[in-house]
């Protein structure tokens, strides 16, 4: 089966269930994130957070910043927003043309290795799509919650999948070698919700009030994967950061035969 015949079947969201993206276009909604979600998992994100004016958050592994772009235009918050692979001067360069520079403070480092910021500074930690790649350690995850105030919101949101695999028998389609090996670099870090919960919880310091697989969260896979074209810019591909649209359409496929999907969870907690 080829990949077209592959995607036959495969679904769109109701964009209807978004009403903060009304009047954005299919390709704005992912404009300049890099893996599935785009602004349909920033919305769904945002609604959990009870975000308070004049507050100050951290984007964590922001990206390209398209997430503290639109929290910039939605909020009236301060945005760190911090990033390993990216350099800062995209960053500034898109502040500065959408008029939100004095908003965003963008940051590159690794964030296992320097945690720079002062006990209890942020009101709300927002993480989109990369804790899996460097949050499974819970002492590391105790040191970052440390930063959060008594009271913060801490919100997760990010591909996984939807139960834990058989990690004796792993399936080809999520563990082969491209540019990179796809199971060392992202799949055996996907997890599910549930070993997130525990993750998190194994902390101590946050009340987790919401971890759930999105009711549309293998829809938006199987959206992000048609769409692939429209959605995944020249420069994301040339970084070798999201692996190749046939690949995936092959992993949605597995899901949908065999019940080992990929999709999409949130996780929302409260700082103790
Ligand atoms: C899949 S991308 C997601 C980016 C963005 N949140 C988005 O949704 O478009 C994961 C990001 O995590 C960042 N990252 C990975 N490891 C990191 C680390 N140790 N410290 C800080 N950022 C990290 C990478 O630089 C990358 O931009």
């Amino acid at each position: 089966m080829d990949s077209k015949q592959k995607m036959r079947g495969f679904r769109s969201p109701d964009i209807k269930v978004y009403h903060e993206l009304q009047g954005y276009s299919k390709g704005q909604i992912y404009e300049g994130f890099i893996g599935c979600g785009g602004l349909y998992l920033v919305s769904k994100m945002l609604r959990l957070m009870n975000i308070k004016k004049g507050g100050i958050i951290l984007d964590l592994g922001c990206g390209f910043g398209s997430a503290a772009l639109f929290l910039a235009k939605k909020f009236d918050v301060t945005i760190i927003a911090v990033d390993l692979w990216n350099s800062p001067q995209m960053l500034v360069e898109r502040a500065n043309e959408e008029g939100f520079i004095q908003k965003i403070i963008p940051m590159q480092l690794d964030i296992t290795k320097n945690i720079p910021f002062a006990e209890n500074y942020f009101d709300a930690i927002f993480c989109m799509n990369s804790l899996f790649m460097f949050g499974g350690e819970s002492d590391f995850l105790k040191r970052l919650f440390g930063t959060l105030k008594a009271g913060g919101t801490l919100c997760i949101g990010s591909e996984c999948f939807n139960k834990e695999p058989d990690y004796e028998v792993i399936p080809e389609v999520y563990n082969f070698d491209w540019d990179w090996s796809v199971w060392d670099g992202c799949c055996s870090k996907y997890h599910s919700p549930e070993w997130w919960h525990s993750m998190i919880d194994s902390t101590g310091v946050i009340d987790i009030q919401y971890c759930e697989e999105l009711d549309d969260g293998r829809i938006l896979f199987e959206d992000f994967v048609m769409n692939y074209q429209d959605y995944v810019s020249k420069n994301i591909i040339d970084m070798g950061a999201v692996i190749p649209q046939e690949r995936l359409a092959q992993q949605v496929q597995y899901g949908i035969e065999y019940g080992l999907c990929p999709t999409l969870y949130i996780l929302k907690g409260v700082k103790k």
